[in-house]
């Protein structure tokens, strides 16, 4: 009965230029290990569902790409949006398609696009979050231990205070050790449930001890999700429903094609999460990180003695410390005094930014993309 939704159609903006429209984050191979983040977001699932229960969701574009990179998927699992609505129109088709294949399938939603070092207990983790949400209506998301005011993420507010309890265990089994409720091991309810924070909040909660940040890694049954859909977003669970009768069928991407455009454009965040009275939180430590940015990838890097991570085979850096330097251009560079930058030469584009400013890429790259 597991289902696998992977949503694969954003855009990943923040990476600009290595990300691009034309092919956008997910489908690169940003750790230089041979396969895409797509692929490795894939391969993660093979044991949790047989490739048939698989689900790409993703922009009519990148359909040769997605086929391309997983051709152990069948045609009809890679779901095409005729145009960008955020996750929230992304997930309710994948809902509505699956309730035509199996009303009694439980999900996993996950992004395309992060990294996950500790696969074994990834697969520990969401096999314990598919036994609690197989018997319970629960939306249930993967909290991270946070450790800095990200303002790019969702904030969870769990019941406990984790921090407190958390500091008990060792690394890798730390929520194990959290007060026993009666819920299943680990999950803990979730008082609120706040998306992308301003700084000053991200400090406050950060401070508070009982947050988490969202992964973006969801699980539920097709019931709760779409009774969530019904009561959170009923304009959006009424488009989708119209669809009941085409789903699967040869007439689905004319239905979607038509209706999508008119769809309202939200995140299952903003959408849903942040609205639900059902909400969960399975505390895991798996090694994940967003890759959501170049700080980010700086942070996962090999990095020198100063702190630097260098792609390029003729790059000098001189007096420089804890930068990220992309150039696979292999054009001859000097770099002299830099301190926390980025500097990147991807796809014609020379971007040299301050890392704590990286937020503001995605106005960058607007002001080069007319
Ligand atoms: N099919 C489809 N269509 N996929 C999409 C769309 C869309 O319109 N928009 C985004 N995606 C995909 C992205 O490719 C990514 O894999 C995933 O959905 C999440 O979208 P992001 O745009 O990367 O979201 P975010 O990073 O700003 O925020 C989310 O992830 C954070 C953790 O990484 C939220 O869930 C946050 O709460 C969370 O902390
Ligand atoms: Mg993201």
């Amino acid at each position: 009965n597991n289902y696998i939704i992977i949503m694969a159609g954003g855009v990943g903006s923040r990476f600009w230029p290595m990300s691009t429209e034309e092919k956008p984050k997910q489908f690169l191979d940003v750790l230089g290990i041979g396969k895409s983040l797509l692929q490795q977001t894939v391969a993660r699932f093979k044991t949790i569902a047989p490739a048939e229960n698989i689900l790409i969701v993703t922009s009519a574009k990148y359909k040769d790409l997605v086929t391309e990179q997983c051709p152990e998927l069948l045609e009809s699992n890679i779901l095409l949006e005729p145009c960008m609505r955020n996750t929230a129109p992304c997930i309710a088709y994948a809902a509505y398609k699956i309730k035509g294949l199996n009303p009694n399938a439980n999900i996993v939603v996950a992004p395309s696009d992060h990294l996950i070092t500790n696969e074994g207990e990834f697969i520990r983790i969401i096999e314990n979050g598919l036994e609690f949400t197989s018997s319970k209506d629960a939306l249930l998301t993967l909290g991270i231990q946070p450790h800095r005011p990200e303002t790019g993420y969702g904030y969870i507010q769990a019941s406990i205070n984790v921090k407190a309890s958390t500091q008990i265990g060792t690394e890798g089994e730390s929520y194990e050790t959290m007060p026993a409720s009666e819920e299943k091991e680990g999950v803990c309810k979730v008082e609120a449930f706040k998306e992308k924070p301003n700084l000053e909040t991200a400090k406050e909660y950060l401070a508070a001890g009982n947050y988490f940040w969202n992964s973006g890694i969801f699980l539920w049954s097709l019931k709760s999700i779409l009774d969530a859909f019904e009561s959170c977003l009923p304009e959006v669970a009424e488009l989708f429903q119209k669809g009941a009768e085409v789903y699967n069928t040869e007439k689905e991407q004319a239905f979607i094609n038509d209706m999508f455009p008119t769809c309202t454009n939200i995140s299952i965040d903003y959408g849903v999460m942040e609205k639900a009275s059902n909400i969960f939180v399975h505390p895991a430590d798996f090694g994940w990180s967003d890759l959501g940015t170049w700080g980010s990838l700086w942070e996962k890097r090999e990095k020198c003695e100063q702190g630097n991570t260098v792609v390029g085979e003729q790059v000098h850096l001189f007096e420089a410390d804890n930068c990220i330097v992309n150039m696979p251009t292999n054009k001859k560079v000097v770099i002299q005094g830099l301190q926390d930058y980025i500097v990147v030469e991807e796809n014609d584009v020379l971007l040299i930014c301050k890392k704590e400013e990286e937020q503001r890429i995605k106005e960058f790259r607007a002001a080069v993309i007319k």
